[in-house]
């Protein structure tokens, strides 16, 4: 096979990745027995930290990064899977010890490889992806400890970011009477049109610490962690519940165990990396019952080359909603 393009993280200055566009062949990627044609790759927070060698998240390079992409099975010699079936690749180590979505193919385990489920193309796949794998799941792992729309109200904090804006859509979609918290003023039409009610300033979340404040929340999807995280706790209602998956605002918890034992608050870790299983599943609820509406809303295509801009855009929290990679987009490419 001939050449094709990749963005690529070589070693940089300050143990920071330099990510630059090459072009490669598929034997220079990870192994694997299935070589994929990639159509379309995310870009989540993960990746923009990941890039910028925050966290050392990615600890051997080169390497191609994003940890989630869509395309068409380009070869395989695995049973399973015939050339040309649509799938979807993320997780398991996939841009990040495992070469990943920036680039014109990719090449993974069979095992990884989760055909399309009917009822999405690639472009709707691609812009749910890992953000709104995790918020499908941490609705459906709420449910399952007792959220219900007539428990009350549900906050979604972090609300313009990937995972947030897909979270509004689908539990506004569900009948929840969505709150959502934003540092963005100018997001709030956005907010709206994916269905939340009511909006709230970032700084509410904070303040006088008392072990118990006023209970507000029937369910919280928690993007932020931190103090943020630590505020939910206090404002849950009697058997709240509270899906945690995120750190952008902060990896440590400081609270107390009163919510927990006297109002019966019930946290909820969500980590997206599922087993097969649980995936599947929750594909194939995103392909029907818990298909976003606003996809075209939400997101946003770029092409590779503009992949160091977006990752920026992340880590200072300027970007509203996903921005996918579309590798049919040329611009500047070699
Ligand atoms: N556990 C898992 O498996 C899993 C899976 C997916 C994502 N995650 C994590 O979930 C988080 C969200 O991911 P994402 O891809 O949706 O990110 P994203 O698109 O960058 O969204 C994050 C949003 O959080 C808000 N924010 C940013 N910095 C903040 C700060 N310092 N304090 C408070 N709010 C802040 C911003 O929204 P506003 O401006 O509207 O406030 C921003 O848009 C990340 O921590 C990511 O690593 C975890």
């Amino acid at each position: 096979m001939s050449e094709f393009t990749a963005f690529r993280l070589y070693p940089g200055e300050s143990n920071k990745p330099q990510g630059r566009l090459v072009r490669l062949t598929p034997e220079d990627l990870s192994p694997g027995n299935v070589l994929v044609r990639t159509a379309f790759a995310s870009v989540n927070y993960k990746d923009a930290l990941a890039a910028h060698g925050i966290n050392r998240i990615i600890r051997t390079l080169p390497r191609i990064g994003g940890i989630d992409l869509v395309g068409h099975v380009a070869a395989s010699a695995d049973p399973r899977l015939r050339e040309g079936d649509a799938v979807i690749v993320q997780g398991s180590g996939v841009g990040v010890d495992h070469d990943g979505g920036y680039a014109d193919y990719a090449r993974v385990p069979g095992d990884w490889v989760l055909p399309l489920p009917a009822g999405l193309d690639l472009r709707e796949a691609a812009f749910i992806g890992v953000a709104g794998y995790t918020a499908a799941l941490s609705i459906d792992l709420m449910a399952l400890n007792g959220l219900a729309p007539e428990r009350g109200k549900v906050v979604v904090n972090g609300a313009t970011g990937g995972v947030a804006s897909l979270a509004i859509d689908m539990l506004a979609a569900q009948g929840y009477e969505v709150s959502a918290i934003t540092g963005k003023p100018a997001a709030h039409d956005y907010l709206k049109a994916l269905g939340a009610r009511e909006i709230l300033g970032r700084e509410v979340a904070g303040g006088e610490a008392r072990p118990l404040e006023a209970a507000r929340w029937a369910g919280a999807v928690d993007s932020v962690g931190g103090e943020a995280l630590a505020w939910l706790t206090r404002t849950m209602q009697p058997e709240g519940v509270i899906a945690a998956f995120g750190n952008v605002g902060g990896a440590v918890l400081e609270t107390t165990v009163l919510p927990f034992i006297l109002r019966g608050v019930r946290l909820i870790g969500v980590n997206a990396n599922s087993p097969m299983p649980l995936r599947r599943r929750i594909w194939d609820r995103l392909a029907s019952d818990l298909k976003p509406r606003h996809l075209e809303t939400v997101g946003r295509t770029i092409g590779l080359a503009d992949l160091p801009e977006a990752f920026q855009r992340l880590l200072d929290a300027r970007v509203q909603g996903r921005l996918i990679v579309d590798l049919a987009l040329r611009h500047n490419l070699p």
